[in-house]
């Protein structure tokens, strides 16, 4: 049942401060709750959105220890970096600010101490992993060990990246400490948790009874956690980063991250509005919308709640969740550790001014109910075909055309006929479809909504022909291009939620001020006699070199990537020296090389062996122009006995080594020798 409201809050996930934020983080939760706040704002709503960095938990210690710096450098280092892009792309946040400020800390210490102090914690023991050597327990994050189902050795203790099994690090076989690589060993901690089954029963009534029309992906994963049943969860953990555990002889002890982070909506509002921020939060009337990523469902459907309601104190639960599935990029998952992502500092770099451009690409690819891909040919498409073809050439012409035949200035409608009044009555239509679409979380179709006011206005010029109308019927011209301005307008409104950049410069052409969403869908936008500036174009073309620069990058990275992840095969059995010589290794200079007919793969030299010349075929033709061998000194085994290969005998075989993407590099001596030189 719609409930009526007077203010609405608009969270944002907290993304983690141990790295920059690309265009996933984007896509799944930043701008789709940009374009939900700037809509309710041109409603005229009471509406705030708030975010900040997450900078407590196990990976931003990690990378501290791995830079040799402190967790304190780490964040502020990525808190501004992100808190940059999100300005540069216009994420409009009433506050942006961080988990580790002093009123978070005190927020999330005090919600911490009301939960213990009513007994809403169960305190147990439990055998974790600990280093003896460090001094310190294990997060799971820093044991790696062999995966019990797949045998990768290189598994996390909390999930093997192989075979993606979640795991506990006390599964793994030969578990080794990140710190020092010991083997650590198992010892008593205690811990606080926070029994969830106590509230599974309202958290059922409360989402599967009564937010059904949640997005399904949402609904559906609340579904089978419950299905499930709930079990009790540590809210605590052994590491000297983080919120200190707010009770007697809990040294060492941190609030979990995932305990603090929700706590850091609340933070975030206190910070905005020190006096009212309870109004959000307390107030039946207002309503709480959480914008995440799929993976943070759990964390925001089922235990913040449970805190929530542990907590007490008229504490509101969130009115909706629109989750997102995840943006993957070119095909693959978006991974900060293999650097395959868009960087949103690195874009701004590479494309400066084209945020826009970026946010629509997302939207219409926005991925609302399954993964979807980026690439960077769709990227260039969309912008050529979309924004620069249908929305930027409709503007410019109505206004060119404006400029051409009144100076500037906004002519008065005279009589509407019916090609004027069946687009007015198409632009409200459009209105009401784009309004139902952004109240229901649809972004990908609201943009579809407002993009087809560009179209209409495509379609009416063409249709009205004004240009061909100037030597008899300026009067005519007059309402068709009032007509095509009003539409205009009408674009400024409809995409300030979606393109504000684009909105701001349209505005600027239009003289536009004080965009509202009410009048959209109206005639009575532009009025009459008001001069325009002279237009600018509001996109332009993106050339294939600019994709093509980006899609190379990629595929370096790509390279790189299959080097790094590069793991040499166990060595083979021990072999005695009297084996091994029997081989007969040995230098010889390539006298002529070139490739066997009819087989792609290999190449047929003649080798000076320092007794005669021999002929040796080898499998490296895909890697090699004959040419570039000749005169090169190859290793090779003389005494391989000839075999024949497509038609030619062989007589030995040329050593090469096989690099991490399996071409193939020819061994030879690292100075000239003279041939026959033998290997030892
Ligand atoms: O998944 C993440 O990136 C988390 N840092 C999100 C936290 S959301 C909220 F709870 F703060
Ligand atoms: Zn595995």
């Amino acid at each position: 049942m719609e409930k009526n409201f007077k203010r609405t809050l608009v969270t944002t996930a907290l993304p983690y401060a141990n790295g920059p934020v690309h265009i996933g983080h984007l896509a799944g939760v930043y701008v789709p709750a940009d374009i939900y706040t700037r809509y309710l704002r041109l409603r005229g709503e009471d509406v705030i959105m708030v975010g900040g960095s997450d900078e407590h938990g196990v990976p931003i210690t990690i990378k501290a220890k791995a830079e040799g710096v402190t967790p304190q450098d780490i964040v502020d280092r990525y808190h501004n970096i992100i808190k940059d892009s999100f300005e540069e792309f216009g994420i409009s946040f009433d506050v942006y600010s961080r988990t580790t400020s002093a009123i978070h800390k005190e927020t999330a210490s005090e919600f911490f101490r009301r939960l213990y102090d009513k007994g809403e914690f169960v305190e147990k023991t439990s055998m974790q992993l600990y280093d003896e050597e460090a001094n310190q327990f294990l997060a799971d994050r820093y044991v790696t060990g062999e995966c019990p189902h797949c045998h990768n050795e290189r598994a996390y203790g909390d999930q093997c990246e192989a075979c993606g099994t979640s795991l506990n690090a006390t599964d793994l076989i030969n578990p080794k400490s990140a710190i020092t690589g010991n083997t650590p060993v198992l010892k008593e901690t205690r811990h606080w948790y926070l029994p969830l089954d106590k509230w599974e029963n309202n958290l059922r009534n409360w989402i599967l009874e009564g937010h059904k029309e949640w997005k399904t992906n949402v609904y559906g994963q609340c579904k089978s956690w419950l299905d499930m049943g709930l079990q009790p969860r540590a809210v605590s953990r052994d590491l000297d980063w983080g919120v200190q555990v707010p009770v007697e002889g809990a040294d060492g002890k941190v609030l979990y991250v995932w305990f603090d982070a929700p706590i850091g909506y609340i933070s975030n509002t206190k910070e905005l509005l020190p006096d009212s921020w309870q109004r959000y939060w307390k107030d039946p009337e207002s309503r709480i919308i959480n914008f995440i990523g799929k993976d943070n469902i759990v964390f925001h459907c089922i235990v913040f709640p449970a805190m929530l309601s542990a907590y007490g104190d008229n504490y509101q639960l969130p009115d909706n969740v629109p989750a997102n599935e995840f943006l993957n990029l070119e095909g693959d998952k978006i991974s900060t550790s293999r650097n395959w992502a868009v960087w949103l500092h690195e874009y701004l770099r590479d494309m400066p001014g084209k945020q826009d451009v970026l946010r629509y690409v997302l939207t219409a690819n926005a991925p609302e109910t399954k993964d979807n891909d980026f690439t960077w040919r769709d990227f260039q498409a969309r912008n050529n075909n979309e924004l620069v073809a249908i929305l930027g050439n409709f503007v410019n012409r109505a206004i060119v055309l404006t400029h051409k035949y009144f100076g500037g200035r906004v002519p008065a409608a005279g009589t509407r006929q019916t090609a004027d009044t069946d687009v007015l009555k198409e632009l409200s239509e459009i209105k009401v479809s784009l309004s139902e679409n952004l109240d229901t979380f649809h972004f990908r179709e609201a943009l579809k909504d407002a993009m087809n006011i560009a179209r209409l206005g495509n379609k009416y010029l063409q249709e009205t022909e004004p240009w061909k109308l100037a030597k008899t019927d300026m009067g005519r011209v007059a309402t068709i291009l009032n007509t095509a301005l009003q539409i205009c307008a009408n674009i400024a409104i409809a995409f300030e939620p979606f393109l504000p950049f684009m909105s701001a410069k349209l505005c600027r052409m239009l003289g536009l001020e004080n965009l509202r969403w009410d009048i959209l869908g109206t005639d009575g936008i532009m009025a009459a006699d008001v001069t325009l500036q002279p237009a600018e174009l509001l996109f332009e073309k993106i050339e294939d070199e600019t994709i093509q620069a980006q899609i190379d990058r990629l595929e370096r990275t790509k390279e790189e990537n299959k080097i790094n992840s590069f793991k040499a095969t166990p060595q083979a059995p021990d072999v005695e020296f009297d084996t091994f010589m029997k081989a007969d290794l040995r230098v010889g200079t390539v006298l002529e090389c070139k490739k066997v007919p009819k087989a792609d793969k290999l190449l047929q030299f003649l080798i000076d062996d320092g007794l005669e010349k021999r002929t040796i075929v080898s499998g490296i033709a895909k890697y090699y122009a004959p040419e570039d061998l000749v005169g090169k000194q190859v290793c090779f085994i003389a005494n391989l006995a000839p075999r024949k290969l497509k038609g030619v005998v062989s007589q030995g075989m040329i050593l090469s080594a096989e690099n991490a993407d399996g071409s193939l590099v020819v061994i030879g001596p690292t100075a000239p020798v003279v041939p026959g030189a033998q290997v030892k």
